[in-house]
């Protein structure tokens, strides 16, 4: 969506065989509404030229240092007033090494030195170059100089040698720049959520389940991690990919979901359940196909442990999140829930509202009362429940 709206980035290019992703990941940055400025090094022009940057960008690339473009011709110093981040993507071995020794002798890394604003770097090269000593020596002091390193992830290299030294996708890079501008309100705590829906099995090609599709979960989690969280997922049977830097754990009943928790809540300070858990399991599973047969089948049903109430119910319960989606009279519904199962907060929403779509309205209910959220994305709609969680545990804290 517009998750970049208002930013500028500028994005260093070094002499990579990856700054073909280097151009996908303007076009993806332009799409999210970022202004981008590419400077490109010399070596970074072999691979990919000015010409494609120019087109991607909508504006000129920067490649000497007596760009004559900016009124006082001091690029170098211009080129980040303002920005919201500096990223070199690639960054060649060698690149590190002039970075991180403060070399200065062409346009990226003079503006890399003057910079006023966060730098980011991901590194692409051979597996043996990122291995060497030297270059290990060099990763070590930019993140000690508080220069933040992404990736580089393992895989086949264009050498043709499988190792670690890849570049991040640009869709990876995307994310994680942008989980890199949110705010940290939730750094140092952890977090577990469920989400999804649970599948009860009746036989081994048949279940009861319910049409949550994961998105508004996976949203959160998502969020959470954006927020500094660590975050652990138990998903339901739901074909989302897993969020960057989310620890996700699949599950299909309930009953499994409910051990999951169980195992992953010892030293998690919040616990959300967004999972649209099945109230009720059947009592058989047959382990054959069940066969059709008169003209009606009568099935019994278990009730299924209420994870999220059972968590709050503990003695060393972490801060607790429900949700409530409801076809008619959210508040008191919403409201009943928050105090019945003992939770912090209660995030409602109306089914037509938010189930299975990619945007959602919802209404925050807490001991101070309701909040309406602005309704919106459900990865926006995400950070604005975070937000709110992060705000009632500063307040929890202060009680203390
Ligand atoms: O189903 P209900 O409306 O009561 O769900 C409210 C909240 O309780 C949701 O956050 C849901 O994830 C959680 N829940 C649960 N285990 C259940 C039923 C609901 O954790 N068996």
């Amino acid at each position: 969506m517009n998750e970049f709206q208002g930013k500028r980035v500028v994005l260093g290019v070094t002499g990579g065989v990856a700054a073909y992703k280097a151009a996908e990941l303007v076009r993806l940055l332009v799409k999210a509404g970022a202004e981008v400025d590419v400077a490109l090094t010399a070596a970074g022009a072999q691979f990919v030229g000015a010409a494609t940057f120019q087109a991607l960008t909508g504006r000129r690339v920067w490649q000497a240092l007596w760009d004559e473009r900016m009124d006082n011709g001091m690029a170098h110093i211009g080129l980040t007033r303002g920005a919201a981040a500096l990223l070199v993507a690639p960054a060649t071995a060698d690149f590190l090494a002039k970075l991180a020794h403060g070399f200065a002798d062409d346009l990226l890394s003079t503006v890399c030195l003057a910079r006023d604003c966060p730098l980011l770097v991901a590194p692409a090269m051979n597996r043996q170059m990122l291995e060497n000593s030297a270059t290990q020596r060099n990763v070590a002091q930019l993140r000690a100089d508080g220069v933040s390193i992404l990736g580089p992830a393992h895989g086949e290299q264009a050498c043709g040698e499988v190792g670690e030294g890849r570049m991040l996708e640009a869709a990876e890079l995307l994310d994680d720049l942008h989980a890199f501008l949110q705010p940290k309100p939730m750094s140092g705590k952890r977090v577990l959520l469920t989400a999804g829906p649970t599948f009860e099995m009746l036989d081994p090609v048949r279940g009861l389940t319910n049409s949550s599709s994961g998105k508004m979960g996976f949203a959160l989690a998502r969020a959470c991690v954006e927020a500094g969280a660590e975050v652990t997922l138990v998903a339901g049977p739901v074909a989302l990919a897993t969020p960057r830097g989310v620890r996700r754990i699949d599950v299909q009943s309930a009953v499994q979901m409910g051990d999951a928790v169980t195992l992953a809540l010892p030293g998690q300070n919040v616990f959300i359940g967004v999972a649209a858990v099945a109230d009720y399991r059947p009592q058989k599973t047959s382990a054959h196909k069940i066969k059709k047969g008169p003209s009606s089948l009568t099935l019994q049903l278990d009730a299924n442990p209420d994870i999220l109430a059972e968590v709050a119910a503990r003695p060393d319960a972490p801060f607790c999140v429900g949700f409530a989606a409801e076809s008619q009279d959210l508040a008191a519904n919403a409201e009943g829930k928050r105090v019945a199962k003992k939770l912090a907060l209660v995030v409602g929403n109306l089914v037509q509202d938010g189930l299975g779509g990619d945007t959602n309205a919802v209404t925050l209910f807490d001991a101070a009362g309701a909040h309406v959220l602005p309704p919106g994305d459900k990865s926006e709609v995400a950070r604005g429940i975070v937000a709110h969680i992060a705000r009632l545990m500063e307040k929890q804290l202060g009680q203390h």
